[in-house]
């Protein structure tokens, strides 16, 4: 999103520690963004001033400082831990000669070095014109060049107003775009509800460990890199079952950051959808981090923006090798998991979490016979598909026998799905085997 010269950025960060000082965001993590951007950090400014200033944020002698510093640290571009406004990048770009820009472009520009998917990339380059659209300061050459340039401009038109047309009609062609994406991701999503496939979502902080954790639990080789945003698109790969019951599939998303732009969270809405859909959402947290509780914080905000606070959720506290803990499960007073501890990168304490995952989607799992009359073949073979039959018999007169080990919203779905009467419990034949976890709630 910014043009990068040929040697590499080189940028002055500037920390603005205003008033109130919960509004300042955290020069530590700021620092880690702008790596992950690829620029190097050729110094850092603080300014602290009781209220922002209109004009340039920081106070004019500020802006002297930060002239200077820019000459003496040989640096070409300036960064902002904080929002600016359209004016206020306008005036600081005008009086220190060299490119300005505020976190959310920072941030957007990470996502769009990261996104993979043709969602994901069209949700990052919508976000970005959303973004950009508030500051058409320069020139669109990049939009001209799409489209061709000649006869570009009506008559009469200033650049800016053909700017704005461009960016008008690149905005409605990536809504109507994105707009087709989105249904077919609800198809998708609408085959795997009517596959009655149970999905747990993995959600969490940038750098808590995710990926590596994805991997541990599926076996694959999706991206793990210590880099912020590593993963920008939702992966999804079904999770080895080892313990009989139905099929699960894990969900890898986007890392969560404090603050997310607001273009951000309205961009991947739908990449997040994964989120507020799942059965169940995995929230992995890293141990090791100072400020772990601020952090938690900030995902369980994000997660009841995105209206996923009400989805149940099992915390996952990862790298317990940096301290060398032991892994270990906390419950509540039922005995139901709520936190484990592991390490995903030794493998410590992984058996105890798919435990605790299975023991918490079975909290409602239904482990009993029923009977399915000859003609209910597609139904038979929907439950086996989906991994809830465990034994079966077929009488003489073709009526089939099914043990099935399944959660009540599976099978209250199916028989929705079906004709009801096709999947009758069996009275009296109770199964034979015990629920995989014997939890006073199961
Ligand atoms: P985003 O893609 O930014 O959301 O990150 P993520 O949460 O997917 O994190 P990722 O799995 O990419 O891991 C981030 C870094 O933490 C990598 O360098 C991992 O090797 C490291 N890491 C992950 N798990 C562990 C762990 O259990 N112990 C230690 N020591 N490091 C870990």
């Amino acid at each position: 999103m910014f043009d990068r010269s040929e040697k590499g950025d080189r940028a002055l960060l500037i920390q603005p520690e205003l008033g109130n000082s919960l509004d300042n965001e955290d020069l530590a993590e700021f620092t880690e963004l702008v790596t992950s951007a690829g620029v190097t950090v050729a110094g850092t400014i603080t300014a602290r001033r009781d209220r922002p200033d209109p004009a340039y944020l920081v106070g004019s002698g500020k802006v002297d400082e930060i002239a200077a510093a820019l000459a003496t640290n040989d640096a070409n571009l300036v960064l902002f831990n904080h929002e600016l406004s359209p004016v206020q990048e306008r005036n600081l770009e005008k009086r220190l000669q060299c490119r300005v820009h505020d976190r959310t472009t920072l941030i957007l520009d990470i996502f769009a070095q990261r996104a993979a998917s043709h969602e994901g990339k069209l949700q990052v380059e919508l976000a970005q014109l959303r973004h950009l659209a508030t500051r058409l300061v320069r020139g669109w050459s990049h939009l001209e060049r799409q489209k061709g340039g000649i006869g570009l401009r009506g008559p009469g038109e200033t650049q800016l107003e053909t700017d704005r047309r461009l960016l008008a009609e690149r905005v409605k062609n990536l809504r109507r775009r994105l707009e087709k994406v989105d249904r077919q991701r609800h198809e998708t999503r609408k085959n795997r509800h009517r596959d009655g496939t149970t999905v747990v979502s993995l959600v969490g902080y940038t750098n808590a460990g995710k990926s590596t954790l994805f991997n541990a639990l599926t076996g694959s080789e999706a991206y793990a890199a210590n880099q912020l945003f590593a993963t920008l698109d939702p992966t999804v790969r079904s999770l080895t079952n080892g313990h009989g019951g139905p099929d699960i599939v894990l969900a890898d998303t986007v890392g969560f950051i404090r603050h997310l732009p607001h273009e951000l969270i309205a961009a991947f809405r739908a990449t997040l959808q994964e989120t507020r859909d799942a059965d169940l959402l995995v929230h992995v947290i890293d141990a090791a981090a100072d400020n772990r509780e601020e952090l938690v914080e900030s995902v369980e905000s994000v997660l009841a923006d995105i209206e996923a606070d009400e989805v149940p959720q099992l915390k996952v506290f990862n790298k317990i090798d940096q301290f060398g803990m032991p892994p270990k499960v906390d419950r509540d007073e039922q005995g139901r998991p709520v936190a484990v501890w592991v390490s995903a990168l030794t493998g410590a304490g992984l058996d105890l979490l798919e435990e605790a995952i299975q023991a918490r989607l079975h909290g409602s799992l239904v482990d009993d016979w029923f009977r399915l009359p000859p003609h209910a073949g597609r139904l038979r073979a929907r439950l086996f598909k989906i991994g809830a039959v465990q034994e079966e018999s077929i009488d003489d007169d073709g009526t089939m026998r099914l043990h099935l080990r399944l959660r009540q919203e599976q099978l209250d779905f199916l028989r929705h799905q079906s004709n009801g009467a096709e999947l009758v419990r069996e009275p009296g034949e109770r199964s034979p085997v015990a629920a995989p976890e014997a939890h006073p709630y199961n």
